[in-house]
């Protein structure tokens, strides 16, 4: 080594460590197993928890994938979903779009009690929404990946965001695959995500128009089935009604997240305007059609697309904070 490296090699190598240190700050980024060493328990204690409440009631698996979804899209996967309204400031989760429709949040609660108990103010509740997710999919359709974990909670929940971010069931393709791409997410990913649509169920007031009142000239929305629309008719009471009773997204395998969501919007039973439009458009026909022919590669689409939904905007390091209890700041 000559002269001058052996006397620049010191200044070489912290010049290195700054960048190399920036670097992972700039992509100050989740990790498979972040808890690894601070709460080695933390998986199996969501995942029990999840399991025992889906054994329970099944439509759970249903309620804690969309919400993890609605957290995702308003204001990044931050657990603002999770935040109670304050005086004054009514929350994401009290619009009507997760009011009364969101279930689960009692099952984020009882695993971050445990949490608190086995790992004081360590575990998100952001991640515990996303792992959540994660094993309601393995638990109703087999579907198992690994899920990248260190988001922190936000501190600010707005109820007004909500109706900004979440796709309302009334939008056309081409205004889905614009909502998806504000959030970075392709027109595939949107299709393959929109297959959650396989589990869990709808309140009649989210499709109703479709059965009685599609537009002035004709009364049912022409891209729905008629036997279907008539089926769906016994159920759900003609507008305006008191009561607003629920339905299951696919009928034939209502508890199993599967790609009969797709064969039923093949046969033009898609229960809301948003699924429905996927198969009707042109630009999005062909990714259904896939979905339908290859259920093995729809399941592998789905768990990326739900990494990649679940790393929306996400607060790392030291933004943010970890909660003690899901429903408030500290
Ligand atoms: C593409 C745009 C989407 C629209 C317009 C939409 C809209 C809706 C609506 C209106 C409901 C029924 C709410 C009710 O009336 O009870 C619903 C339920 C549901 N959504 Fe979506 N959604 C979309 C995408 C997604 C995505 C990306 C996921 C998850 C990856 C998802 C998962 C679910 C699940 C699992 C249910 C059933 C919930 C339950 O049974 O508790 N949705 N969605
Ligand atoms: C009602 O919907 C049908 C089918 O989409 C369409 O052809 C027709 O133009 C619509 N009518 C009005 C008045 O919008
Ligand atoms: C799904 O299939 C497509 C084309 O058939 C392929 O390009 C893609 O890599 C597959 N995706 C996964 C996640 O296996």
């Amino acid at each position: 080594m000559d002269i001058i490296t052996r006397r620049f090699l010191p200044i070489i190598s912290t010049l290195l460590l700054i960048l190399v240190s920036l670097s992972s700050l700039a992509s100050a980024s989740l990790k498979v197993a972040f808890y690894a060493s601070t709460c080695p328990s933390a998986e199996e204690i969501v995942t029990s928890t999840v399991n025992k409440a889906i054994s329970e009631n099944s439509g759970i698996a249903a309620g804690l994938i969309r919400m993890h979804f609605h957290d995702c899209f308003v204001r990044g996967c931050d657990a603002s979903v999770l935040l109670a309204s304050t005086h004054g400031n009514p929350a994401e989760r009290d619009h009507f779009a997760n009011n009364p429709s969101l279930r689960g949040f009692e099952v984020i609660e009882d695993a971050k009690a445990q949490l608190e108990a086995a790992c004081p103010q360590t575990v998100s509740c952001a991640d515990i929404l996303a792992l959540a997710a994660r094993d309601s999919a393995l638990k109703v359709g087999g579907i198992n990946y690994d899920v990248p974990t260190g988001r922190r909670d936000g501190l600010v929940s707005v109820a007004d965001e909500a109706a900004e971010n979440l796709p309302a069931p009334t939008l056309s393709a081409d205004e889905l695959v614009s909502r998806f791409s504000r959030k970075g997410l392709s027109a595939d990913e949107m299709v393959t995500l929109s297959g959650a649509h396989s589990i869990g169920v709808s309140h009649c007031s989210s499709f109703s128009k479709r059965l009685y009142s599609f537009n002035e000239t004709l009364p049912q929305d022409p891209s729905m089935d008629s036997s279907y629309a008539e089926t769906l008719k016994t159920k759900c009471p003609a507008p305006p009604s008191i009561s607003d009773p629920t339905v299951s997204f696919d009928p034939s395998t209502p508890i199993r997240l599967d790609t009969k969501y797709y064969d039923g919007l093949i046969d033009h039973r898609g229960l809301l305007t948003s699924d429905q439009t996927l198969f009707t458009s042109q630009s999005t026909r062909e990714m259904v059609l896939s979905n339908a022919n290859d259920p093995a590669n729809w399941s592998q689409k789905f768990a990326k697309a739900m990494v990649q939904m679940g790393s929306i905007d996400v607060l790392t390091g030291s933004n943010g904070e970890i909660r003690k209890h899901c429903t408030f700041v500290n």
